[in-house]
């Protein structure tokens, strides 16, 4: 298959490349296209054949469920029901925007796109490409991640031409992304609303608006209640060291002989390491780490290194979901 790529500015997209890319997912394709906080791989969300194709294309574990995108904050009532009253809240406040709400699913929800649960995961991405492209498709599109299986996401077109060129119909190239992570996956179906994956919506926005929020971590041998959970994730062909206390990377460098290194570094610290170092921006601005975290891993496996080490970041804000990517990206937190 021939992937076309479909160049479009991001603040002014072109509606002819639009209804282009809308009419393959009419006709039951798949799309890359740009949101807020990653590209995603859409394809019509009610339509079962066109779900599964995104899994063999990102070769996706069948028992992960993907997001459903929609463009207008009415289309939720379709998708879900029993919706609770602080969930309402919620996208009011929060869509469009890196929020994905886990609520009982509908009917009208095939269960190709929630792996069998009967719970449905939903967001109005706050891209402008991304919400023409849904009303343009006139159909709600489900989209997880536009990567292979286990990679880090991508944050740009090229990216996901590495992974997925000639796998997918279309890619629209919209440039860079803004948040750089995914969304905040948040669980409205139990008592306490749960946080499965945080993201661009930080726990701490979330507790001023509904209060109690909390964070799940998995108990025992119980079943992980988000089925991605349980994968590794977002890594690097390289191995990635975590490292605490930076001020201990050079020597944990130095215990690796014979193995090219890779840093992954931030402008207050990059001066301290030799070789291939990445800066993926200031500590003072975590905004700007999530930004570059995964373009960062991506580019120093391009520079062909065997293991990244990278430093940590200050569970706060956007840094609480920095560290859940670096620790899942991981092969050993030192
Ligand atoms: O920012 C994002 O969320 C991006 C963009 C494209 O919207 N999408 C994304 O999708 O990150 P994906 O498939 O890579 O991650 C979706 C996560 C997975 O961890 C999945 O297990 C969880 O959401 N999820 C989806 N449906 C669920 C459900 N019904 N119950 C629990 N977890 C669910
Ligand atoms: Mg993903």
């Amino acid at each position: 298959m021939k992937t076309i790529s479909l160049k479009v500015n991001p603040r002014r997209p072109s509606k002819r490349k639009i209804q282009t890319a809308a009419e393959i997912i009419r006709r039951g394709g798949l799309v890359a296209f740009p949101t807020e906080t990653v590209y995603g791989l859409g394809a019509n969300a009610l339509d079962a054949g066109a779900v599964r194709k995104i899994f063999s294309a990102k070769g996706r574990p069948l028992d992960n469920p993907v997001i459903v995108h929609i463009a207008k904050k009415e289309e939720l009532e379709k998708l879900a029901r029993r919706i609770p009253k602080k969930a309402k809240i919620l996208a009011e406040r929060f869509w469009p925007g890196p929020l994905t709400l886990v609520l009982k699913k509908s009917r009208a929800v095939p269960k190709a796109a929630t792996a069998g649960l009967d719970t449905v995961a939903i967001r109005m991405p706050r891209n402008r490409i991304a919400l023409e492209l849904i009303s343009a498709s006139g159909v709600p599109i489900a989209a997880p991640s536009a990567n292979i299986s286990g990679r880090p996401s991508p944050t740009s077109a090229k990216h996901v031409m590495q992974d997925l060129n000639g796998k997918i119909d279309a890619v629209i190239d919209g440039g860079a992304v803004d948040i750089g992570l995914e969304s905040t996956v948040l669980d409205m179906t139990v008592r306490m609303p749960t946080i499965l994956r945080p993201g661009g919506v930080a726990l701490e926005e979330l507790q001023n608006v509904i209060g109690r929020v909390v964070l799940y971590r998995k108990k025992g041998k119980e079943k992980p209640r988000s089925p991605g959970m349980k994968y590794r994730h977002y890594a690097p062909r390289a191995e990635l060291i975590l490292v605490g206390d930076s001020a201990k990377i050079p020597e944990i460098a130095g215990t690796l002989r014979g193995k090219k290194i890779g840093i992954l570094a931030t402008k207050e610290t990059a001066m301290r390491y030799t070789g291939a170092v990445e800066v993926v921006g200031s500590r003072k601005n975590l905004r700007e780490v999530a930004r570059n975290l995964f373009s960062a891993l991506r580019k120093l496996d391009e520079s062909g290194v065997d293991v990244i080490i990278s430093e940590s970041f200050e569970e706060k804000g956007i840094g609480l979901a920095i560290m859940n990517r670096l620790r899942k990206a991981a092969s050993r937190v030192v």
